[in-house]
């Protein structure tokens, strides 16, 4: 449970001379489900990667009264910052409650270790109905369905007790069905926590998003509800031509 906020203000990530963000200023609240989404190359992964201190960038991104940037990354994992890859990367030869029990690793006391050998402690046990991967607790991760180790990578944050999510195209090749899910599963861990998502799908985004920051080449193009976003003609523009015009520029069109 957190009560502080992300704000996120003016952050500039510069690659050897090319801008990849610009001025980029967005917040995010406990509570709401933050999508962040916008064409490849727009400079989403990149917030991301600055915000969790693996690329340098100026400006500021505070959680709370904490800044962020400048801290080297196993702090900013430390105070409860945490984040998912677009390709998952969890540990395939392990289980998937060991994957679990090496997130849970800092907390663990030679106590609990000895009971997780037993069964499994109420974190973990919590982690794993959450995400719906109950029933494959002692299936290798490396064949669970693509879905389930995104699904992993969430509850491996969750056992962290990661006050922020920060999730990085989490439906990306997900099933029509393991896309409703995870847009389930999304809205109930940001009912206690910050959740970013990073998305450029823009179905998902329209069922499952309060706030939507739209960012192309860098820059915040518009910033609003999902209402205020689709109504926007330079959001239309911009995804003008592509597969995804069709949902910008209709916003009454009937959910699936
Ligand atoms: N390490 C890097 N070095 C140079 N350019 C990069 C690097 N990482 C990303 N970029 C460039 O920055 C821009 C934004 O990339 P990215 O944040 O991955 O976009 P998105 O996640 O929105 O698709 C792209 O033009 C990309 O090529
Ligand atoms: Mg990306």
């Amino acid at each position: 449970m957190t009560d502080a906020s992300l704000v996120v203000t003016n952050l500039r990530v510069e690659f050897s001379g090319f801008v990849a963000v610009s001025g980029v200023s967005f917040d995010a609240h406990p509570g709401e489900v933050r999508f962040l989404i916008g064409p490849n190359g727009a400079g989403k992964t990149t917030c991301i990667d600055a915000i969790t201190g693996l690329v340098r960038a100026t400006g500021s991104a505070r959680l709370g009264e904490k800044e962020l940037l400048g801290q080297q990354v196993h702090r900013i994992v430390r105070l409860g910052v945490g984040r998912t890859f677009q390709t998952a990367s969890v540990f395939e030869e392990l289980t998937v409650l060991q994957n679990l029990d090496i997130a849970a690793g800092r907390h663990r006391t030679p106590a609990s270790l000895l009971r997780a050998r037993r069964g499994t402690d109420a974190s973990i046990e919590q982690a794993l109905e959450e995400t719906g991967l109950t029933g494959e607790l002692a299936t290798p991760a490396g064949i669970l369905s693509h879905g389930q180790k995104q699904w992993l990578e969430i509850a491996m944050l969750l056992v962290q007790d990661a006050k922020v999510l920060l999730l990085d195209e989490p439906v990306a090749g997900m099933s029509h069905d393991e896309r409703a899910a995870t847009g389930d599963l999304v809205q109930r861990i940001a009912a206690k926590r910050i959740v970013l998502v990073v998305e450029h799908d823009m179905d998902f985004m329209r069922r499952f998003a309060t706030r939507v920051t739209v960012l192309h080449q860098g820059k915040v193009l518009s910033q609003g509800t999902v209402a205020e976003v689709q109504a926007d003609p330079q959001v239309q523009e911009v995804y003008l031509g592509t597969a995804d015009a069709i949902a910008v520029g209709t916003p009454n069109r009937t959910e699936v």
